[in-house]
């Protein structure tokens, strides 16, 4: 039994004013751990909405370097690349081609807004003619080589590395990717190089608008023999570890929202740079929820970016990063 006399105990002290509530508040969200994709396509002076996701374009690479000075300015100090290449083929070759059209991206941006951080992704699905992650074998519950992936990861690395790209990030869950690339950079000079996993990829349904932007749905199968069955999460921690001891600087989680439980238990169990992905799917949700009126979008997205920084993550990769730059900078 607690005394009569006992001091009385109450939380609700700490929330009594906005001034006390900040002293007290654990997680700050900032623009400088916000990572923007940016969709790349051939051409000049071209910015095609996307209309899946509202507010996020196509860009050709002089509208691309444009709006990364912009987002620079308000904050934004990091970008990730996905590249709608002029041609694709069945072994997704403009991946590893050294004018490849991120690889352009790469150059032109580092020439203009040296001081951004360029992140590029390293997947073939939107190089491949069949919309796959890597070398298909057989069509049938789609069968990857994932051996003869791997040569193409390590050649497509170098050319990202050799283009300045800063970041080398692995999004299609072949086994072995991280300790490829690593391998490939440090025999090549480029030790300084850091790797960021996509170590624990759900095959996800969040990923739709992601595709429509990309151009990349799988024109036949689906990515669950590659990518991670949501059912699971000890899976989910057995990938990191590997991607750790494969040599990944930075591991992500993937999607964000629907998995902060994998997130929050990769940052306790091992304690390394995590990064999260708030996909297209959560992007498109809010958005779609804003423009009918029935939630109010800034603080939604205060909220979600909030609590996947809460859960756990460093860095978080979000549509959302230039709008909420411009918010947090006002
Ligand atoms: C490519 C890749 C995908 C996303 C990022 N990299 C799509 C996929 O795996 O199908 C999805 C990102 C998003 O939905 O915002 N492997």
């Amino acid at each position: 039994m607690i005394p009569d006399n006992f001091p009385k105990i109450r939380p609700r002290r700490l929330r009594q004013s906005q001034k006390i509530r900040e002293l007290f508040s654990e997680t700050r969200l900032s623009s400088a751990n916000l990572i923007l994709p940016l969709f790349i396509r051939p051409g000049k002076n071209i910015r095609k909405p996307i209309s899946s996701m509202p507010g996020q374009f196509q860009l050709s690479i002089d509208q691309a370097v444009k709006e990364a000075a912009e987002c620079y300015k308000l904050g934004v100090r990091a970008v990730i690349f996905f590249g709608i290449p002029a041609a694709k083929d069945n072994l997704g070759s403009e991946a590893y081609a050294d004018d490849g059209i991120i690889q352009q991206a790469v150059r032109a941006i580092k020439s203009k807004v040296p001081s951004m951080t360029l992140i590029t992704d390293l997947c073939f699905c939107e190089y491949t003619s069949h919309g796959h992650c890597g070398v298909v074998k057989s069509g049938k519950d789609p069968e990857l080589d994932n051996d003869a992936t791997l040569n193409l990861i390590a050649k497509t690395a170098l050319v990202q590395a050799k283009a300045g790209s800063d970041i080398i990030a692995p999004s299609g869950m072949m086994d072995g990717a991280v300790k490829t690339i690593r391998a490939a950079l440090d025999a090549n000079g480029f030790k300084d190089k850091i790797i960021m996993a996509y170590s624990a990829k759900y095959a996800s349904s969040f990923y739709g608008p992601f595709r429509d932007a990309a151009e990349s749905p799988p024109s036949f199968g689906d990515r669950k023999t590659y990518q991670m069955d949501f059912r699971n999460s000890h899976e989910a921690l057995r990938e990191v570890e590997l991607d750790i001891r494969e040599g990944a600087d930075i591991v992500m989680v993937k999607p964000a929202l629907a998995y902060l439980d994998i997130v929050s238990a990769v940052k306790q169990k091992f304690n390394v740079p995590v990064a999260a992905y708030n996909v297209s799917g959560e992007y498109a949700m809010v958005k779609a929820a804003a423009k009918s009126g029935w939630i109010d979008e800034e603080k939604i997205i205060l909220e979600i970016l909030t609590s996947i920084r809460r859960a756990g993550a460093d860095l978080i990769l979000t549509y959302h990063a230039k709008a909420i730059a411009k918010k947090l900078s006002a």
